[in-house]
């Protein structure tokens, strides 16, 4: 199957007449138990009921991977797939751009539990060799980079990971596998947040892993224990939005980089960034790597966050509201968000200074939205 069939027909049971076209959902967590034996045993939090199986075979095909697991978060998702790799004693190194919940996840939990952690400047490559250790057993790195849509490139990082022995895993949720597939750049381990693209609506939550079957089993064993597992309706939401993950993601890219380019032309705007602009510093990684430059785009408003607050008092069709990745199209203020916790100067040293807004750029007519962006500036 091509890569738009797959999310809406990959990894299902062959149908056969009278069978419903659209997935039941199996709303139970206990499922009748064969006597006199523990082979088949099924319950909510083993992850191992019909919708759960049907979305992680179409995960793992989109992908590109052997397995995958579906998880209640994106959190879930990235704690589970470290717990899988790491003891206490091993060494994480990390990319310093890195989604803020996750940066919590390995700077105050993981290192509580007696893992070491060194971020990285992805802008100083040649500290991720330097930076190694005989106890390293993960490199960890998101891309494109949230919220600052930076692109990394995976060559080097995986040519290091596979002659050092050790796992690459990348969150690429940013992306969605329409746009990016880490698997086919060397990575281990791909992780996303599916409450973003690969479901779409901004109605529920949920993450995945993808990798090698015998990883994947590790993780979901760790899913069980930390109670992770994703309940049947929340999955049965995410089939429904994947099935048009392809044609959303395409709209996106065009929208994106329209208003992008529009954005460009505005003095309003002392800087955009979108991946799929000239002047991004990654533009010709994205080109590379990335087959569309994505719906994430951020803009630094000229005045700061006096004219910012401004701007987004009068935007009318895009909403002020977190997360990412649906058909909607959000803007999002880090300072207020994700990065709420750093000061003026330590965000404004990461690129994000007061004034820097992101946005995810839906799929509604990109005049209209373009007109907003023309009218709130006005
Ligand atoms: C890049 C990235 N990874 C992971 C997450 C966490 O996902 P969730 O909110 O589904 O737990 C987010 C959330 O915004 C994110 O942006």
């Amino acid at each position: 199957m091509r890569r738009s069939t797959l999310p809406i027909h990959g990894g299902s049971p062959h149908a056969q007449p009278g069978s419903p076209v659209v997935t039941p959902i199996t709303q139970s967590v206990s499922f009748v138990q064969e006597l006199g034996t523990a082979e088949g045993l099924k319950y909510g939090r083993y992850g191992n009921t019909p919708n759960v199986e049907l979305v992680e075979r179409r995960l793992a095909l989109l992908d590109g991977g052997e397995a995958a697991v579906a998880l209640s978060s994106g959190m879930g998702a990235t704690a589970c797939a470290m717990l899988a790799l790491l003891r206490p004693g091993d060494h994480l190194l990390s990319s310093s751009w890195i989604y803020g919940g996750t940066h919590k996840l390995f700077t105050q939990e993981l290192a509580g539990m007696g893992i070491e952690i060194t971020l990285i400047d992805p802008l100083a490559p040649r500290m991720w060799r330097k930076a190694l250790r005989q106890t390293t057993r993960a490199i960890f790195v998101e891309s494109p980079v949230n919220p600052t849509c930076r692109v990394l490139d995976l060559s080097s990082l995986a040519n290091l990971a596979k002659a050092e022995g050790v796992a690459l895993v990348v969150d690429s949720t940013f992306a969605s596998p329409i746009n990016f597939r880490p698997l086919e750049h060397g990575a281990d381990v791909v992780i996303h947040s599916t409450t973003k693209y690969l479901n779409g609506h901004h109605d529920v939550l949920g993450g995945a892993v993808i990798g090698t079957a015998s990883y994947v089993e590790e993780v979901r064993r760790k899913m069980i224990v930390w109670g992770q597992a994703p309940d049947p309706f929340a999955v049965w939401l995410l089939e429904r939005g994947m099935k048009t993950l392809d044609v959303r993601v395409r709209r996106q890219n065009e929208n994106a980089l329209k208003l992008a380019q529009w954005c460009e032309t505005r003095p309003e705007f002392a800087r955009v960034l979108y991946p799929g602009l000239e002047s991004h510093p990654d533009h010709e990684i994205a080109q590379q790597c990335l087959d569309g430059f994505g719906g994430m785009m951020a803009v630094e408003v000229a005045g700061g966050g006096d004219a910012a607050a401004r701007f987004l008092q009068h935007l009318e069709l895009v909403t002020h509201a977190p997360s990412l990745g649906g058909v909607d199209t959000l803007v999002s203020e880090p300072r207020y968000t994700s990065h709420a916790a750093m000061t003026p100067e330590a965000r404004a040293e990461i690129g994000i200074p007061d004034g820097f807004l992101r946005f995810s750029v839906g799929i509604e007519d990109v005049g209209d939205l373009i007109a907003d962006f023309e009218q709130a500036l006005r």
